[in-house]
């Protein structure tokens, strides 16, 4: 793979040598920032440890820095062959020199739309990691956090309506008889992309609470968008290939500076990640989705986070008490981790009740009653307290395994729905 990807000029090498620079960076920076984070307040109580240490927080910073100072750095390697002089050298004269080096560097040829796709999503993103100390600082409400993201995405999608200006969708062959081949959405396109950057952010932070489970799961998502990209890019002269090749270059350095943050978040976590790195985490993969033109595919990755955040619904739109942590609950004796639980103060509305119960059949609830049968308590509707209420009590490690192991096969079986059954369902 990187034999082809040298033989087309691309700068593979150097965004392998940035993500590995980037790992170090991130490895060596944490421990020696951690003290100054608690410092000015960017600490966090364990809650699933018996004396619940203080940590620092918001290591997620630490990451996004890296990540983007090695953007930074990586920016004049795509554009080399247009920056460096071809030719020239030898015994020639100065005058001739000078007008090879404009001849040479063929700047009149330079891809300027690449270069602002490339920096448009680079301050998209920065954007977003703002968002993320703000809030791991001041713990923003989410209904007023919500709608930032797609703001934050402006930048990027201007570039998109510049650049590519698509908003047509190809349809199904089953329903072409009714829609034709292709939809055009217009500007509901641009709602659906701005969608598609509030999603990110947002599905990552709410699947959340539990060592190593934020960085986990994002490194799970970030090597199957990786595998993805490269089924494309080993396709020679596959018209995706340049969108691919962009979310691979954005991606090799995140996974860098994730692994090197998994080290120390990971069971038991010698630091958290925050808010920052989940809106950074979250917000790149919307960023490579939509400028790489595969956000359904990454819907598909997503659905673990998607089905989370539906699950969740009935919690966030107060049909159901939403505690501020809904995080899993910490046994002391045992060491294991419970369902947490959320009280209803007064009893449960109507609609309530009968939502629950039918819940409560299919087994995707887990609810205590006084002797009446009057509805106390009702397991937090997140997917780590839907898998203790499945598979019983366990350990802070194995239920994020678990989590992540899911993810992983949930994503590849998506996959290979999308690169399977495509052929059957599209007619490319
Ligand atoms: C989101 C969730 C919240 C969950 C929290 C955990 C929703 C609507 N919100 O809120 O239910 O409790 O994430 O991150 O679903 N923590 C641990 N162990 C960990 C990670 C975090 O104990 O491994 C605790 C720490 O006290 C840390 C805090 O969670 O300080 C971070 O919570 P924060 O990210 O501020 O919560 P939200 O994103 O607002
Ligand atoms: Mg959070």
């Amino acid at each position: 793979i990187i034999a082809a990807f040298r033989s087309r000029g691309e700068p593979i090498v150097a965004s392998l040598g940035f993500s590995g620079f980037a790992f170090a960076a991130t490895y060596c920076l944490i421990p020696w920032l951690g003290d100054a984070f608690k410092k000015v307040g960017f600490k966090g109580k364990d809650m699933a440890k018996t004396h619940r240490p203080e940590i620092p927080e918001t290591m997620g910073a630490v990451c996004a820095v890296v990540y983007i100072m090695c953007m930074f750095l990586f920016i004049p390697f795509p554009f080399y062959e247009y920056l460096v002089q071809t030719s020239g050298g030898g015994n020639r004269d100065v005058e001739f020199e000078v007008q090879q080096s404009f001849v040479g560097r063929t700047l009149h040829r330079f891809p300027h739309n690449k270069l602002g796709e490339y920096l448009s999503a680079i301050l998209s993103l920065q954007s977003m990691v703002f968002l993320g100390v703000a809030d791991d600082l001041f713990d923003i409400r989410w209904r007023h956090k919500i709608l930032l993201p797609a703001i934050a995405a402006i930048p990027m999608l201007v570039v998109y309506y510049v650049d590519f200006g698509v908003t047509v969708i190809s349809i199904p062959t089953v329903l072409q008889p009714y829609l034709g081949r292709l939809l055009n959405l217009g500007w509901l396109y641009y709602a659906y992309m701005a969608f598609v950057a509030i999603l990110g952010p947002n599905a990552i932070n709410i699947l959340a609470g539990i060592n190593g489970i934020e960085v986990g799961q994002s490194i799970v998502i970030a090597l199957m968008i990786i595998f993805n990209d490269i089924l494309y890019i080993s396709q020679p002269g596959h018209p995706a290939m340049n969108s691919h090749l962009f979310s691979l270059y954005f991606l090799l350095p995140f996974l860098g500076v994730s692994l090197a943050l998994l080290r120390y978040n990971w069971f038991p976590a010698k630091v958290f990640v925050g808010d920052t790195y989940c809106y950074f985490a979250g917000f790149l993969f919307s960023v490579v989705g939509i400028l790489g033109h595969f956000s359904k595919t990454l819907m598909l990755l997503l659905l673990p986070q998607i089905f989370n955040g539906c699950y969740s619904t009935p919690q966030l739109f107060g049909l159901i008490p939403c505690p501020r942590h809904r995080l899993p609950k910490f046994n002391a004796r045992t060491h294991l981790l419970e369902p947490s639980m959320a009280q209803f103060v007064q009893p449960p509305k109507n609609i309530t009740v009968v939502l629950l119960t039918a819940m409560e059949k299919f087994k995707v609830v887990k609810l205590v009653k006084d002797e009446e049968g009057v509805i106390k308590e009702c397991s937090n509707l997140t997917i780590l307290n839907l898998w203790l209420v499945w598979f019983g009590t366990m350990r802070e490690d194995t239920l994020a395994i678990g989590v992540m192991g899911f993810q992983l096969a949930m994503g590849l079986l998506a996959l290979g729905i999308r690169h399977g059954l495509a052929l059957m369902v599209y007619e490319y």
